[in-house]
């Protein structure tokens, strides 16, 4: 198989280059690997009625097997689906990512039916938005997240814009004030005690580090800052139909205007199988911070 940036065409044999380049920032696309979905299953995926979706994005568990989403009939072969792509992705992933392979955490795959064009959402929740990737309810503890996204569309392409990744936009002035803002927010010691009272409450409430709770509260910033959002450097992508493409999107600032049916597996990258773990962001957030942001023993 081989591999292409948005720049640039390299073999796939020396895997620790395709690991270099991604945590550089680079959206690695993948030329070469099919559509990823036999027809069958897409034509199941893109028939999904829009009564039968509860959330935006139809999620699939690989750990345990559990459809969240969507209800109704063709939930079983949605769920099918979407186990045989993230069986394929995964497969895929682990040849051409093997430094990362033995430590990565499996995370959720997801299907995303609707029109990126025109949705009227709050702004938390805009994709048209540019950010970088935090999860309210898995934390990190400082692992990186790297997605693996198809679109399945066969006829349309998927538009996205991203910005230049966190290592070097943190000398942004702009930017490194919204981080700042956000780990002096999340480093506050009353945030983690009301938490930690809360789940000895019985609340279901995760146990963020300092890290996750910064990222949670730079991810809402940076959708909330018209001056980011309007003067960050921006770089255009067209997806066409058919085409995966493999990026960190807790590092790289990304925004989804248009398109429709795209999939999507997600992997927690430890931090010890890193290339360059300087360039992470729990090492970013700390050097701004001037101390670690994420408890030893929480660690992927
Ligand atoms: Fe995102």
């Amino acid at each position: 198989m081989s591999v292409s940036g948005s720049v640039v065409e390299r073999p796939s044999s020396n895997l620790a280059d395709v690991c270099d380049r991604l945590e550089r920032g680079e959206i690695v696309c993948l030329e070469a690997a099919g559509l990823m979905v036999d027809e069958s299953d897409r034509a199941v995926l893109m028939s999904v009625p829009d009564t039968a979706l509860r959330h935006k994005n139809v999620s699939y568990a690989p750990r345990t097997g559990a459809l969240g989403g969507m209800a109704g009939a063709s939930s079983i072969a949605v769920r099918d689906a979407l186990r045989r792509y993230s069986e394929r992705v995964i497969e895929m992933c682990a040849a051409l990512l093997a430094p990362y392979a033995g430590t990565w955490r499996i995370e959720l795959a997801s299907f995303r039916p609707m029109e990126e064009r025109g949705r009227n959402l709050p702004v938390r929740e805009r994709n048209d938005l540019l950010h970088l990737d935090a999860y309210p309810n898995r934390p990190s503890n400082g692992a990186r997240i790297l997605r693996f996204f198809t679109n399945i569309n066969p006829e349309r392409e998927r538009l996205w814009v991203t910005s230049d990744p966190m290592h070097l936009l943190v000398d942004n002035q702009r930017f490194r004030a919204l981080a700042q803002g956000a780990i002096a927010e999340a480093d506050s010691p009353w945030v983690g005690r009301l938490s930690a009272v809360g789940r000895s409450l019985g609340l279901a409430l995760p146990d963020r580090s300092p890290f996750d709770r910064a990222m949670l509260r730079l991810h809402d910033a940076m959708k909330r800052d018209r001056a980011f959002q309007a003067g960050c450097p921006k770089f255009h992508h067209r997806f066409a139909p058919g085409t995966s493409w493999l990026v960190f999107t807790d590092a790289v600032p990304h925004a989804v205007l248009e398109g429709r049916y795209a999939l999507e597996q997600s992997f927690f990258v430890s931090r010890e199988s890193l290339r360059l773990p300087d360039l992470a962001p729990a090492a970013i957030v700390e050097r701004l911070a001037g101390k670690s942001m994420v408890p030893r023993m929480a660690r992927l």
